[in-house]
Formats: structure tokens, sequence, C-alpha cells
């Protein structure tokens, strides 16, 4: 990789995430220990002075790698020319509601950043999108960047994925790590499905170790579904370092492979799985060489078919909802 600085805009950087997130990413999480790294901060002009905290703290840590730091309430300084962007800025949800809650007081936030990343990003800037609700702000993101390309937006359904490899790992008592081919399907919300079938532990399939099906449709699939739920009402706040961990992770992948395993992105459906067009669908993909590829031919047999339609029916109706800033 080259030697040249990489320049990494983070929105909501004043927020519980970013205090993980921003230090990871100057720690060489994301890029590589040899890569320095300039981070350009986004937030709103009222959390300026608690972003200018943050970078004290930055700047206290001394990474050698973090080589420049831009603070800015505008959106289009925060995305020049920058090479990865992390769009974490909104509001999170509290206790009672579900992220699609979050539709009308965050969708307006993409439909303006999407028109400042269509001015001053670079082409081949890789972007993942965190607020809630992801999947959705995401699609915002990339219809208000017509210049922009599509494919290199995506949304984080990766914290989801990382939630059921544990419990996967623990029921079966192998290491999160020797889990292969698990994805996770459709929207981050409690529709999403996170699918067992095809995932192996050393060639064998990962069911057959378990051996419980009715635990897996009626304890893993829910449980990790409402796991953003349960760390709300346990710690009164959403899930934050968990969170930059993840979006940390689906980074690194994309940009340095993922050794041939499956990991699951949200990205603009291209119509395979029956998921209509345009919709940005958690889906499994093999990345390498700093890009992604769809897994295609994946059987999909009933009870999956089922779990997929009722994600994607979710992500259709958020799509009408929005249809004014698409
Ligand atoms: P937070 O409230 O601690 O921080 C949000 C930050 O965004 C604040 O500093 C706020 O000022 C800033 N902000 C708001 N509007 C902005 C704008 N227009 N431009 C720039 N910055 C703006 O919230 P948090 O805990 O860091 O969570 C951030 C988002 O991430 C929430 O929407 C949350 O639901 C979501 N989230 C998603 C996942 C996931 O798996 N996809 C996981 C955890 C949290
Ligand atoms: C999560 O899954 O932890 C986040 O999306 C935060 C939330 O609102 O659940």
């Amino acid at each position: 990789m080259s030697n040249q600085v990489k320049r990494i805009a983070v929105t909501g950087a004043a927020g519980q995430i970013c205090y993980s997130l921003l230090f990871r990413i100057a720690n060489g999480d994301v890029f590589g220990p040899d890569q320095p790294v300039a981070l350009q901060l986004l937030d709103l002009p009222q959390a300026q002075n608690a972003v200018r905290g943050v970078v004290m703290e930055l700047e206290d840590c001394a990474f050698p790698l973090l080589r420049d730091v831009t603070i800015t309430d505008d959106p289009k300084t925060a995305f020049r020319d920058i090479d990865a962007g992390f769009f974490v800025g909104s509001r999170p949800r509290s206790k009672g509601m579900e992220r699609r809650d979050l539709l009308s007081a965050n969708a307006e936030i993409f439909r303006v950043q999407g028109q400042a990343l269509n001015e001053a990003a670079k082409r081949d800037a890789k972007v993942i999108v965190v607020g809630n609700p992801a999947n959705t702000n995401a699609m915002i993101l990339a219809a208000n960047a017509p210049d922009f390309p599509t494919a290199n937006v995506t949304a984080m359904v990766r914290l989801d994925h990382n939630r059921a490899l544990t419990q996967l790992a623990k029921k079966a008592g192998v290491k999160v790590d020797e889990i292969k081919k698990f994805v996770v399907w459709g929207n981050h919300s409690p529709t999403m499905f996170a699918d067992w079938t095809h995932a192996e532990v050393n060639g064998r399939k990962l069911p057959e170790i378990i051996g419980d099906d009715s635990w897996y449709r009626e304890t893993l699939i829910p449980e990790v579904a409402r796991r953003g739920t349960a760390i709300i009402e346990a710690r009164g706040a959403s899930s934050a370092a968990s969170a930059a961990n993840a979006a940390i992770d689906h980074m690194h992948d994309w940009i340095h492979g993922s050794n041939g395993d499956w990991v699951s992105m949200a990205v603009s459906s291209d119509g395979s799985y029956g998921i209509p067009e345009g919709l940005m669908a958690g889906v499994p993909v093999i990345c390498k060489d700093g890009s992604y590829e769809r897994v295609t031919g994946v059987p999909v047999d009933g009870f999956a078919r089922e779990m997929l339609d009722r994600t994607v029916g979710e992500l259709t109706e958020e799509r009408e909802a929005v249809s004014a800033l698409l």
C-alpha cells in the first residue's frame, strides 16, 4: 500500500461511537500499520467544542500514523478528497423506539451529505453508513450523489454478523474465527435474518454440529435481532464500542480482503435473491483486492425465503416512506 496519506471523513465526531472509532482509525486498525492517515471530522456547529476536546485526546495519544486532523461543520470540507468515509453522525434511538422511528429525524442529514459527497469526494472513496436506520440512510446518501459510484456506498450489518458469530461459537464450542460462510441478510432492524444454513466449521456444517434447529429459530435469530435493544435497556445508551469495532471490521475487510470467507455487508441490490434493485440490503460478500463481490447462487430454502421476504418487505416500506428524498 502506498504511503501517501489516506484522508478519512468521520461524521458525528463528538458522539459515543466516534469516541472509540477515531482512536482505532488513528492507531492504524483500518488502513494498516504502515499507512499514515488524516482525519476530517464533521459534527454540528454546537458540537464543535466537544470535537476539539476529542482531538486534544487524539493528540495526546501521539499516534505515529495520524498526520493531520480537520474539524468542521461543513460537509463539503469534511468530504474533500476523501479515500474513506464513516457516516456515523445522526440521532440514536432511546428506550421504546425502533430504529425506523429515526427515519424522519435522520433522513434529511443523508440527503444533504449525499450532495456534498457528490461534489467533494474522490470517486473511489469507500463509504460506510452507520447512522440509523443505516440501510435506508445509505440509499438516500447514494441517491443524492448521482456522480459517485453507488457500489461504493454501503451500510453496516457487520455488528449483527459479529453478534451472531459469538453466540454460534459459544453454542458449538468453537472459536469465532473457525465459523465460515455465515451471513446476515436484509435490514439492520428486528427483521434482519441471521442465516446459519450454509455456515461451516472446518468443513463440517454448523447446523449439524449444533443440531438444535429450534434454538436457531427461537433463540439465535430473535436474540441477534433484539441485541441492540437489550444493550439500550442495560446501558441506557446504544452500543458504541462494538459498533465502532464492526465499522472497523467492515472497512478493514473491504480494503484488505476477507481471506475468501463471506462477510455481511449491506450493498445496493442488483436484483438477486429477489431483493428489488436499489434497496440497500445485507448480503454475503467476499472482499478481495480493495473491492467486494456478492456471493452468487446461494440456495434459499422455504424458511430462508420467508425470512428474506419479511426483511425485504420492511426495506421496501422504508423506501416508500422516504421517496421524496430519493
Ligand atoms: P451520539 O448521539 O452519541 O452521537 C451522534 C453525533 O452525531 C453527535 O455528536 C451529533 O452532534 C452528531 N450529528 C447529528 N447530526 C449531525 C449532522 N447532520 N452532521 C454531523 N454530525 C451530526 O450517537 P452514537 O451513539 O454515536 O450513534 C450514532 C448513530 O449510529 C445513531 O443513529 C445510532 O443509532 C447508530 N448506530 C448504528 C449501529 C449499526 O449497527 N448500524 C450501531 C450502533 C449505533
Ligand atoms: C445496535 O444495533 O446496537 C444499534 O443499531 C443501536 C440501536 O439502536 O439498536
